[in-house]
C-alpha cells in the first residue's frame, strides 16, 4: 500500500481559515458549532476531507461532478505534477477524488506510491479481461487511482484492433464508477494518440500545460487545432484551459512568453499561473505533498485548484 498516513491528504486549518477569510480562532468556533473534529498532528491542525466537505457544503459549495484531464503533446511540461497536485489539493477540500494514470511512463502512479508490473491496469479493461472498479486502487478516503505501468504501452494497438467508436472507449468506462467520485482527473502521454483522443472525449475540462520556451508555444497552437477537430468530429462540449506552468520571474522570457499565450487565446488561458520552484521540482514523491510545507508551489497549485474547482477563488 502506498501511502500509510492517512492525515497527508487533510486539509491544515489555518489554510481553510485563509481560504475563508476568517480568522483560525473564528473557524475553531464554526467547527464545533458543526461538531467537526481538529486533529492534531506534529503541533499542525489538521481537518478530515469528509469534514472539510460539511463544512463547505454548509457554506454553500457544491461538489458537482467533473472529469478533468491534463494534455499536451509535448513533453516535460508538468502535466502530471499538476494532475498530481491540483487532484491531491481538491482531495484536501472534501473531493472523492479518482486519479486515472493513462500514460505508460507511469509517473502519477508512481508519485501516488504505485510502482509495480503485476498489477492490472487500463489495458485489461480494454480488453475486458477486469472492470474499471476492479483495477482501482484505495490510496485514502478521498484518494483512489487506475494505476499505469509500462503494459499500457500496446493500448493503441487494442483501439486500433478493437474499437470501432473510439469516443466511448474511456468514457463508457468512467460511467461504471461515476456515482463514487466527484473529480476524475486523468495524466495523459504527450502526444495526440487515439487514446488521448478518447480521453479529450470523456473529458469535461482539458488542462493544457505550457512552458516558457517556443516549441511549448508551437505545441500548444497545434494541440489547440487538433482539439477543435475532435470537438467537431465527435459534436463535443469540453472546454480548455491552458495553465502556464514553470513561470520564472527572474527571466524576461517568461514573461513575454506568458504576454505571447495571452496575445494567442487570452480567454482560453487560466488566471493562475504557477512559478518555477524547487518544492513542485520535488513533489512527484510518495513521501510528502507541496502541502505540507509553506512556499510558492503550494500558494500557486491551491489557487489554481481553487480556480478550476469554482471554490471560493
Ligand atoms: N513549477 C515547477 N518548478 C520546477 N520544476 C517543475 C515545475 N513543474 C514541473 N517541474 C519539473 O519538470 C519536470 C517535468 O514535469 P512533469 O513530469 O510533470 O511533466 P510532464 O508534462 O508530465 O512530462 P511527460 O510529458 O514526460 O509526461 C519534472 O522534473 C518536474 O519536477
Ligand atoms: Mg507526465
Amino acid at each position: 500500500m502506498a501511502r500509510s498516513i492517512q492525515n497527508q491528504f487533510y486539509l491544515r486549518l489555518s489554510d481553510l481559515a485563509s481560504m475563508m477569510k476568517v480568522s483560525g480562532d473564528e473557524l475553531k468556533g464554526e467547527l464545533i458549532n458543526l461538531n467537526i473534529k481538529v486533529m492534531l498532528s506534529y503541533g499542525k491542525a489538521l481537518i478530515a476531507p469528509s469534514d472539510v466537505r460539511a463544512y463547505l457544503k454548509s457554506k454553500g459549495y457544491t461538489y458537482k461532478k467533473q472529469i478533468i484531464s491534463f494534455q499536451m503533446l509535448k513533453g516535460g511540461v508538468a502535466k502530471t505534477t499538476s494532475c498530481l497536485n491540483i487532484g491531491l489539493r481538491a482531495a484536501m477540500y472534501g473531493h472523492r477524488v479518482l486519479f486515472m494514470d493513462l500514460d505508460q511512463q507511469a509517473n502519477l502512479s508512481l508519485a501516488l506510491g504505485v510502482d509495480d508490473l503485476k498489477i492490472p491496469v487500463f489495458l485489461d479493461v480494454l480488453e475486458k479481461k477486469k472492470t474499471l472498479s476492479d483495477v482501482i486502487i484505495k490510496l485514502s478516503s478521498h484518494v483512489s487511482l487506475v494505476p499505469s505501468n509500462l503494459n499500457n504501452s500496446v493500448i493503441e494497438r487494442v483501439l486500433l484492433n478493437s474499437y470501432r467508436n473510439i469516443s466511448n472507449a474511456v468514457k463508457k468506462q468512467i460511467e461504471t464508477v461515476l456515482n463514487d467520485y466527484d473529480l476524475v482527473v486523468i495524466d495523459t502521454a504527450p502526444s495526440l494518440s487515439m487514446l488521448n483522443t478518447s480521453v479529450t472525449c470523456a473529458s469535461d475540462k482539458i488542462i493544457l500545460p505550457v512552458n516558457p520556451d517556443k516549441f511549448t508555444v508551437y505545441g500548444m497552437q497545434k494541440h489547440l487545432l487538433d482539439l477543435d477537430q475532435v470537438k467537431k468530429d465527435f459534436d463535443l462540449d469540453f472546454q480548455e484551459k491552458i495553465l502556464f506552468t514553470k513561470f520564472d520571474g527572474r527571466e524576461s522570457a517568461s514573461q513575454s512568453f506568458l504576454d505571447q499565450c495571452f496575445d494567442i487565446c487570452g480567454d482560453k488561458m487560466l488566471d493562475q499561473y504557477i512559478r518555477t520552484s524547487s518544492d513542485v521540482k520535488n513533489s512527484i514523491s510518495p513521501q510528502k505533498t507541496i502541502f505540507d510545507s509553506v512556499g510558492n508551489g503550494k500558494e500557486d497549485y491551491d489557487m489554481v485548484s481553487r480556480e478550476i474547482l469554482g471554490l471560493f477563488a
